[in-house]
């Protein structure tokens, strides 16, 4: 057999070298291990300061609690139910003889919310779930046959749920559509309103829901583009600050998000309605506490609160803002910017 007769040896498979993925995993099951909802994992999430993926910690429990003074027999609304941390908190303390109505703008996450309240043992006769913006409280309480609630709680911003889920579009660190909705089924996504916007208005909506130091940096690389996904518009941010060193750069992409966020889903708008109408939705005596998480939110609780109270609609109202402890702080990160105001129907 001459050599070129020889069988040829097949050759040895190359091997690609396993690619570095990075400290920080990016893709959504390797980031969150507790996603599979094992208890040990999801305690030492709990324990290192943060929140199991697909779940929600409630703020300034206590805090809500004691303004609220929730009684048996009362009526409350949780404006912002989110995962049902702070109704689950009120709900027993309205029993016997009170119900509580929990309103939710976001569709996805509402009826897995209502499945689990049903499961921890409160039936419709003391919990229904209404997929309802808060701007609309006065018609959900008027078919219910409802004329004021005791207990008004709004609980501001998107849950930690809707921000760890890539797909809604909120996250700054997972890749996933521009989109920002809390109702997906409504409006248009944060690509498409980017889209749209001219560099004027886009510098204007970045001051106002933002304070964005950087805005007429960013609305000409910004306004008019595609962006199709939350990584290219965080790449291109930072591509548009070069002199920034990675944490003012990260804090910059976390204020053009928040001001697209709000823009999308025309947060302030359903704010001012909701304020205005308050006073009007509580039975005499009736408390509302309010926790937002930006200046934005929390100037416009202050000033409608104050302007009651001197019109004699609100009988007290909180002097400053209430904070969360150190402590709470420490140990959920995400409660680090909450502010607490409350104020009490005059009677
Ligand atoms: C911070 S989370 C509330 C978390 C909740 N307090 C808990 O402990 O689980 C805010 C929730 O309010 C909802 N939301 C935001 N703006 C709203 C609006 N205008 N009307 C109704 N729901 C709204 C969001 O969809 C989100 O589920």
């Amino acid at each position: 057999m001459s050599e070129e007769n020889l069988p040829a040896v097949p050759p040895t498979p190359h091997k690609r070298r396993k690619r570095y993925s990075g400290k920080n995993p990016r893709r959504f099951d390797e980031k969150y291990k507790e996603h599979g909802h094992d208890p040990e994992t999801i305690a030492k999430v709990i324990a290192s300061g943060k929140t199991p993926v697909g779940t929600h910690r409630p703020i300034m429990v206590a805090e809500i609690l004691n303004v609220l003074a929730p009684q048996p027999g009362e009526i409350a609304v949780d404006c912002t139910l989110g995962y049902g941390g702070h109704t689950q908190e009120i709900l027993p303390k309205l029993l016997p003889g009170g119900k509580l109505l929990g309103l939710d703008a976001d569709p996805i996450e509402l009826p897995k919310t209502e499945a689990r309240l049903r499961a921890a043992g409160f039936d419709e006769s003391v919990f229904t779930a209404h997929r309802s913006n808060f701007a609309g409280l006065p018609q959900v309480l008027a078919t219910q046959n409802i004329s004021g609630a005791d207990v008004i709680l709004a609980d501001l911003g998107v849950s930690s749920m809707q921000i760890d889920d890539p797909a809604r579009g909120f996250s700054v660190k997972l890749d996933g559509p521009l989109d920002m909705r809390m109702n997906p089924q409504r409006g248009q996504p944060a690509s498409a309103l980017l889209q749209k916007t001219s560099p004027a208005a886009l510098v204007e909506m970045l001051v106002d829901f933002s304070d964005e130091p950087n805005a007429a940096t960013l609305s000409p690389v910004l306004a008019g583009k595609h962006f199709a996904s939350t990584l290219a518009l965080a790449t291109t941010i930072r591509a548009a600050l070069p002199r920034l060193g990675q944490d003012a750069a990260d804090l910059a992409v976390r204020r053009v998000f928040q001001a697209l966020r709000i823009a999308v889903n025309d947060e302030f708008s359903a704010l001012d309605t909701f304020l205005r109408q308050l006073p009007a939705s509580l039975n005499p005596g009736g408390r509302v506490a309010i926790l937002t998480f930006h200046s934005g939110e929390d100037r416009r609780v202050k000033k409608s609160f104050a302007a009651h109270f001197s019109a004699g609609l609100y009988s007290e109202i909180s002097d400053e803002v209430i904070r969360p402890t150190a402590a709470e702080q420490h140990s959920n990160s995400r409660s680090a910017p909450a502010k607490l105001r409350w104020a009490r129907r005059a009677r």
